[in-house]
């Protein structure tokens, strides 16, 4: 038994935060943010909308496309770096607001690369018959640890969820391969100082540059495949350039790439399940095309899995 994706959703916060208003707050320019980010815009969750609420908000979502109720939720999985609370988690507080059965449900800490070990967690429980459907959602609030006098991140993040429900496929099918990492010695580089968000900016981007690389490579091998049988690439929306080399490293095309950084900034663990949501949407996805997913981040981790569209 395989385990794929059987329904997607997403949450947006409707306030939007565009390079220009920036310009307002610290001393930088539009120019400078679209040229070194790809950045045009993000969006921004005000004080009435938490993190469990775009949680809950986009996994109904997912659970309808799928099909499905919440009483047929097996698993709740939420990748965060910004619960609401230290504890209980958001997964809990999902479990609660949708009226699902009394299922386990546990937070996963692995920063941008969270949506990515919360998918290979799901597929392990799925895959050994523990679980038939996993609920995973990627949800940051990242406006609430981002430090808006300090211009070298707060042009990066906005806030966001997106869900999907995992379950059986058929053999071929669903997830194919996968890889995890983590390298603690890098910690340094990225983490959250008391209540903000510190990021050596260039260290990340040369680890980025490189994990992504590497990883999808690593993926695509794994599972049998080449290079030339991507149909569809998405890399974690936190910067164009280093996207941009992730792609020519797999001679992907332009246009085979999701894209969504422009509209929604760097939104961390969200950014996977929202990019395959706009894809499935525009219709640049279809039945049966090979996806390759990685994300990095904080850890520093990084997650990639190759997987099969379709039932
Ligand atoms: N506006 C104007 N100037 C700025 C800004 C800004 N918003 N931010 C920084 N600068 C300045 C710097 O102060 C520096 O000035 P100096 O040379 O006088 O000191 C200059 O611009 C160049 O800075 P660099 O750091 O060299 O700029 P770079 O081209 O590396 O781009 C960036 C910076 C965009 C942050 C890039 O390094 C990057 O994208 N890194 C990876 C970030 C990332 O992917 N983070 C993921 C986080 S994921 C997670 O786990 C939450």
């Amino acid at each position: 038994m395989n385990a794929g994706i059987l329904g997607l959703g997403k949450y947006l916060p409707e306030r939007v935060l565009t390079n220009a208003d920036l310009e307002e707050i610290v001393d930088t320019s539009d120019e400078w943010i679209r040229t070194r980010t790809g950045i045009e815009e993000r969006r921004i969750a005000g004080d009435e909308i938490s993190t469990s609420y775009m949680a809950t908000e986009a996994a109904k979502e997912a659970i309808h496309n799928a099909g499905l109720t919440a009483e047929d939720i097996d698993m709740i999985l939420v990748a965060t770096v910004t619960p609401d609370y230290g504890f209980p988690s958001v997964a809990s507080m999902v479990q609660h607001n949708l009226g699902a059965r009394q299922v386990p449900a546990m937070d996963v800490s692995a920063a941008c690369a969270g949506f990515i070990y919360a998918t290979v967690t799901a597929k392990q429980f799925i895959e050994s018959g523990t679980a038939k459907h996993v609920l995973v959602i990627g949800v940051e609030k990242l406006s609430k640890i981002t430090d808006y006098t300090d211009r070298n991140t707060c042009v990066l993040f906005g806030d966001a969820a997106g869900a999907a429900v995992i379950g059986p496929v058929s053999d071929n099918k669903g997830v194919l391969s996968f890889e995890l990492g983590t390298d603690g010695s890098g910690l340094k580089h990225l983490f959250q100082d008391e209540d903000f968000i510190y990021m050596n900016g260039r260290e990340v981007f040369k680890f980025a540059v490189r994990q992504m690389g590497e990883s999808s490579l690593n993926v695509i091998e794994a599972a049998n495949l080449e290079k030339e049988d991507v149909d569809y690439f998405i890399p974690h929306q936190a910067n164009l350039r280093i996207m941009e080399s992730a792609r020519q490293r797999l001679g992907v095309p332009f246009e085979k790439m999701a894209y969504t950084v422009n509209k929604y900034g760097n939104t961390s663990s969200s950014t996977i399940p929202i990019a395959l949501y706009e894809a499935l949407e525009e219709g640049k996805v279809k039945e049966d095309d090979v996806i390759v997913m990685v994300g990095f981040g904080g850890g520093l981790s990084w997650g990639a899995l190759t997987l099969r569209w379709g039932k």
